[in-house]
């Protein structure tokens, strides 16, 4: 459901908006030519569902291929591991040092002798692992009781210390930093909290990369994005990168949420970050949180145009028409958290007062992120009736 609730006008501070501009990308893509298998993802164009939906162009960035991670949280995670290796190193050593110094010897030493720590949902821990991994340091890992296994067990195969703790998602982020101020352990979280806000942000950095990227190979730039938010990292650093990059021509942000699970559209009505309640867990897995991230919520304030809460069948139903296309379109295999900006668009478009608010129709440019592909593949078959192989015809 659209919910046309806009705070426009307060400014977020300067520094998060530059950190998410041109000169922020530039660090990411520096970082990322490092990686012999960093290559930008797919612009996948729909023309059928576009046609079906009554507007020019529906395109979908598909995040479930990134550096063999499979969500774009590969992104941010593994960058700000290699960006706090190469500020530790730089103090160490006493020389300035380039992400192309990550793989020389005594930064490898300084990174062996550093930790760091964060919670996840399974996304961001698997890409703070890989990253830890990388860069030579070490990484651990905390999940709560809905974390499923097979997440869990991808984590550990990247080296990570699994801890699993009760509670929900906002438990273990609170576990993590706990433990972490304990034990010496530097805490990489994708969500900030008062006083912790250069990580997250670091993390928010690397995903100007999937953005840069679509805008780079898109011709005309999208009227519209249709973003799925967690705590907001995503949708905060898409809506501020494309905002800052296409002045006048800024698109449209629509927020997307689990109905059960809609932390920042209720931060957005109250004016001010609010914590919910927690209820009955979504298969939207990856947007499960209570609580936004407060400098996420800062840019959306002031960048958002709406919000969209989804019914937990409205995930699964477009999973599964994203794996089944039209005639023409390609098959997309997208997680449960996946197609979840695809859904929101959806659920716009068939809502006539969402189509008259947001100005949606004929000469619209869509623009969706598919934020994961087949993450747990078990969970994934399960809904879609077919293994990730079998809609890809492997
Ligand atoms: C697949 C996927 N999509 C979307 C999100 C939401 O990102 P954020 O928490 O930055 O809003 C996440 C977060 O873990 C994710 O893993």
């Amino acid at each position: 459901m659209f919910h046309a609730v806009t705070t426009k006008g307060q400014q977020p501070r300067p520094h998060l908006m530059a950190a998410l501009g041109e000169a922020g990308r530039a660090a990411i893509s520096a970082y990322l030519q490092t990686l012999e298998n960093y290559r930008p993802t797919p612009l996948i164009s729909l023309p059928g569902l576009a046609a079906e939906n009554g507007v020019a162009l529906l395109h979908i960035k598909d995040e479930g291929q990134r550096l063999g991670l499979r969500s774009f949280k590969a992104l941010g995670g593994a960058y700000a591991v290699a960006s706090l290796v190469l500020a530790e190193a730089e103090r160490k050593l006493g020389r300035k040092l380039m992400a192309a110094d990550l793989a020389s010897p005594d930064v490898r030493a300084v990174a062996a002798g550093m930790t760091v720590a964060c919670a996840t949902d399974g996304n961001h821990g698997r890409s703070v692992a890989w990253g830890a991994r990388t860069a030579g340091c070490s990484a651990v890992i905390f999940i709560h009781a809905g974390v499923s296994q097979a997440r869990s067990d991808a984590m550990a195969a990247l080296g990570a210390d699994m801890r699993r703790v009760a509670g929900s998602y906002d438990d273990s982020v609170r576990i993590a930093a706990e433990t972490a101020a304990r034990e010496g352990w530097t805490v990489v979280s994708d969500t900030s909290w008062e006083g912790y806000e250069a990580i997250p942000l670091t993390v928010m950095q690397g995903y100007t990369a999937t953005i840069g990227e679509a805008l780079d190979a898109l011709v005309e730039p999208p009227t519209h994005i249709f973003l799925q938010a967690g705590v907001g990292g995503l949708a905060a650093a898409i809506a501020a990168y494309a905002g800052q990059r296409l002045g006048p021509n800024a698109p449209d942000i629509v927020v997307i949420e689990p109905e059960r699970a809609a932390c920042l559209f209720a931060s957005a009505r109250a004016g001010r970050c609010v914590t919910i309640p927690h209820g009955e867990p979504t298969v939207m897995a990856m947007l499960e949180c209570a609580t936004p991230s407060p400098i996420a919520f800062e840019i959306l304030q002031s960048l958002a145009d709406g919000y969209v809460t989804l019914r937990e069948e409205e995930a699964t139903d477009t999973m599964k028409r994203l794996a089944d296309p039209l005639d023409g379109d390609a098959a997309i295999v997208a997680g449960e958290s996946g197609g979840t900006g695809l859904a929101g668009f959806l659920a716009c478009n068939s809502d006539p007062q969402a189509r008259a608010h947001l100005g949606l129709g004929p000469r619209s440019r869509i623009l969706v992120f598919n934020s994961e592909g087949a993450t747990d593949p078990a969970i994934y078959a399960r809904i879609v009736g077919r293994t990730p192989e079998e809609v890809l015809g492997q």
